[in-house]
């Protein structure tokens, strides 16, 4: 167990808990959620295959060099949307890490939607996805939701497989209590690189179950205790899900938004101006002033807003600023 503390990007350049199991990875990550045309059977499209290119190209212009995915986006149409933007470009593989999910499946007639975390599943969705990719192996696979019907053991069997036969570098997880953790941490093989949570400046359970920890007030969060620590003593890579909060603070649509997102927004429009950066900017060095060297994994899809979001990098929040957010956003005082 390595209990190191990471630089702090604040005094020097940032170390990410990736780093340290063999990822030179950027801090922000480019999510693919929204390419492929939607969650429906329509063929892709010339033009969905532009956007791809457009965003690929954008974000590596950007020193953006991680890219996430998940099996059941668009059905499967991002990752082969991606898989051509590879195909393409096969000089850029090698620049890059690509992680993807598996373990949510689709209704099979009267069986509804679930979760699915059997070592079958698990083996033939990394194969499904390795063929819409056109990879032979995949850096960072996740279990993208938890199956209450998981035995750790057939887990740690479905990732010792799929490393033996060199299809999955690394593994992780996404939305896992720090309990969740620890069960499947004690089967496996290698520690779990990666736990890719919804984080950002609206849902603030992440924060909220920390600062009322001995406190009689405030039971209204519904985050595991101990996650973020968890992660952060164990160097698994905090990956924050929405972290634009899609928009809603940036200029997206706020007409049913509280008082308090209200101010949150003005907030944020006001230090962009201030510190003569973007707003998306702004929203994601909420998550980077957080000394767990969270890796935002952005959704836009547009070339714009990637940039906007890249000059995040270049803004660094004061310990002040940084509760000047948290508190305008939680809509009241510290307890
Ligand atoms: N592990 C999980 O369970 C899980 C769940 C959800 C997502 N994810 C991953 O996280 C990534 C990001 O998630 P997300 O898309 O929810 O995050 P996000 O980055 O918070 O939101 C991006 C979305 O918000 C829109 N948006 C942003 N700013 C806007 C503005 N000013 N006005 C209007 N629209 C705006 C974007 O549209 P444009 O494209 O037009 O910019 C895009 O649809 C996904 O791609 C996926 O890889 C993981």
């Amino acid at each position: 167990m390595n209990y190191s503390a990471n630089t702090d990007r604040h005094s020097s350049k940032t170390i990410l808990p990736l780093t340290k199991h063999g990822f030179a990875a950027s801090q922000l990550v480019l999510g693919f959620m929204a390419h492929g045309g939607g969650w429906n059977d329509n063929p892709v499209t010339l033009s969905e295959l532009k956007r791809a290119h457009d965003a690929v190209e954008t974000a590596l212009s950007v020193g953006i060099n991680m890219f996430d995915h998940a099996d059941i986006y668009s059905k499967g149409k991002a990752e082969l949307l991606f898989g051509q933007v590879l195909k393409e470009r096969p000089e850029i593989r090698d620049k890059i890490i690509i992680q993807s999910k598996c373990g949510i499946r689709a209704a099979e007639g009267p069986i509804p939607s679930r979760f699915d975390f059997s070592k079958d599943h698990i083996i033939a969705s990394a194969d499904g996805i390795l063929n819409r990719l056109g990879l032979e192996k995949l850096d960072i696979l996740l279990l993208h939701r938890p199956d209450p019907l998981i035995e750790p053991e057939e887990v740690a069997e479905a990732f010792r497989q799929l490393k033996a036969t060199g299809k999955v570098d690394r593994f992780g997880v996404s939305n896992m209590s720090a309990g969740q953790m620890k069960l499947l941490e004690a089967y496996l093989d290698e520690p779990l690189v990666a736990n890719q949570l919804e984080l950002n400046l609206l849902k603030l359970d992440w924060l909220e179950a920390g600062i009322y920890m001995n406190h009689s007030e405030g039971k209204d969060y519904s985050f595991p205790d101990g996650t973020i620590e968890h992660c952060r003593l164990l160097n698994v890579q905090l990956q924050a899900y929405s972290p634009l909060a899609r928009g809603l603070f940036s200029g997206g649509d706020r007409s049913n938004a509280s008082a308090a997102v209200q101010e949150t927004a003005a907030l944020v429009a006001r230090m962009a101006e201030e510190k003569d950066t973007t707003k998306e900017a702004i929203v994601l060095s909420f998550l980077l002033r957080h000394p767990a060297h969270i890796q935002p994994v952005i959704g836009t899809a547009d070339p714009d807003r990637i940039r906007a979001c890249s000059e995040a990098m270049k803004v660094n929040l004061s310990h002040g600023e940084w509760y000047q957010l948290y508190v305008t956003s939680r809509g009241r005082g510290m307890p």
